[in-house]
């Protein structure tokens, strides 16, 4: 039935975009599956988009949906805010590509280690998966060690990917992977492997893994374990850092040895940061005891550099992300109430949410593992008919300029589409 439901769904899917579909075949030409992220492809084939504007995408086929994927959290300030692109026109202005500083990079990382008192010293990257390569690295240095540990699921950018059993691109780090929540089995790995554990890297919360939110003494364990046995604690706050003004750790009262950041302090371009206390940041400055280099071209790209200075100095506000932290909670709880009714459930944290085809509790990657997906992606497409967009797999992320409005046409949407998912999959 599910078999069907799905087939049908795609059927109608590619009637309603035969120009999407001839842009598809043609870019299979020429790029692998069609696409250049493997998140964003999905059957028949993904829509193309012509416009975007706040919460809302316009394709080449004439459909606008509200947008609830949020570009899997870069798009927090929607498509089109005023102030990037007024500093983004600055720079088309000014010039770019120097060769040389311009200063803005020193700007964004004082508002950086002014959010975030773990902070000492800052350095950039183009993307959040050579943040958490610098932040791995910078922590294996020091420590002298060889291994790092992971968590099931943990997501950390395209060559950094735990999933047991899933193949990956993966950088060859020497990975421990412990289930998410598990302090007894970090305990024992740090047995097991005494002083070659030098890195323990983690999410606040389990992002691309199904979103999945840290036990109350999870990551304080993690920080006390990561004490007792000499190693760095380094939280991946690429999605969590929007939970407040102090990201993720500072709702949790923990502080990090090191943070990494990334997709939407760019304000839609990229960007990645890792930032930390100044015995290990200091490792990568010149004239240092060690004097590491760490270069990357775009590190200080100035159209990222100017967006982001933008960003934090006049959109990220303290006031702007409670509020989206808040109507967040509320909007997953509301639509767990909806989903809950047909056997599905909506978990996450703030603005963050992953809506699952179960109602058991969730509470590491492996309680996902067994779970026949398709009906979500039912949903997905049931969802798209009704002109909401949100992640393949479900991921639904909040963005300023939804409103209330948005928010209600989002769980009517949902409401309906969920029952057609159940159906189909029963
Ligand atoms: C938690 C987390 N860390 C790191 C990354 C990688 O960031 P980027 O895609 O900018 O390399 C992602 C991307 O989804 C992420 O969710």
């Amino acid at each position: 039935m599910i078999t069907h439901a799905l087939e049908n769904a795609h059927r109608r899917y590619a009637e309603k975009r035969p120009l999407s579909r001839e842009r598809h075949a043609r870019a299979r030409n020429f790029l692998p599956s069609g696409t250049t992220r493997s998140v964003l492809d999905f059957d028949p084939f993904p829509f193309t988009v012509e416009t975007a504007a706040d919460c809302h995408l316009t394709d080449v086929d004439g459909h606008t949906y509200v947008d609830y994927l949020g570009d899997y959290s870069v798009g927090l300030a929607g498509h089109s805010p005023e102030a990037v692109r007024q500093a983004v026109t600055a720079v088309l202005d000014k010039g770019w590509s120097l060769g040389t500083v311009a200063g803005e990079e020193a700007e964004v990382a004082r508002m950086l280690c002014e959010r975030y008192p773990s902070m000492d010293l800052v350095r950039f990257t183009p993307s959040g998966t050579e943040a958490n390569l610098v932040a791995i690295n910078l922590a294996l240095k020091f420590t002298g060690r060889s291994k790092i540990l992971v968590f099931d699921g943990g997501y950390h950018g395209g060559f950094l990917s735990f999933s047991r059993g899933r193949p990956s691109l993966n950088v060859p780090f020497d990975a421990v992977i412990c289930d998410y929540n598990d302090l007894d089995a970090v305990r024992e790995a740090f047995d097991q492997w005494p002083e070659q554990i030098g890195c323990v890297l983690v999410e606040p919360m389990l992002g691309s893994g199904g979103r999945i939110q840290a036990a109350p003494d999870f990551l304080q364990g993690l920080r006390t374990l990561c004490d007792e046995n000499g190693s760095v604690l380094a939280f991946d706050e690429v999605q969590t850092s929007r939970m407040s003004y102090g990201g993720g750790q500072a709702l949790l009262g923990v502080r990090p040895d090191l943070t990494t950041l990334g997709k939407y302090i760019g304000g839609g371009f990229g960007f990645g940061a890792v930032g930390g206390a100044e015995p290990l940041m200091l490792q990568i400055a010149r004239g240092g005891e060690h004097s590491y280099d760490h270069s990357g071209t775009f590190n200080n790209n100035r159209f990222s550099m100017a967006a982001s200075a933008a960003m934090l100095s006049t959109v990220l506000t303290p006031s702007c992300l409670t509020e989206l932290f808040e109507r967040g909670e509320d909007l997953r709880k509301r639509a767990d109430a909806v989903l809950h009714e047909h056997g599905f459930q909506a978990t996450g944290w703030g603005s963050l949410i992953g809506i699952h085809p179960s109602d058991t509790p969730v509470v590491r990657a492996s309680d996902l593992a067994g779970i026949d997906r398709r009906p979500v992606e039912l949903l997905f497409h049931e969802m798209l008919e009704r002109g909401v967009y949100i992640g393949k797999s479900g991921f639904v992320t909040l963005s300023l300029p939804q409103t209330a409005e948005t928010d209600d046409h989002f769980l009517t949407a949902l409401e309906s589409s969920v029952r057609v998912a159940a159906r189909a999959g029963a």
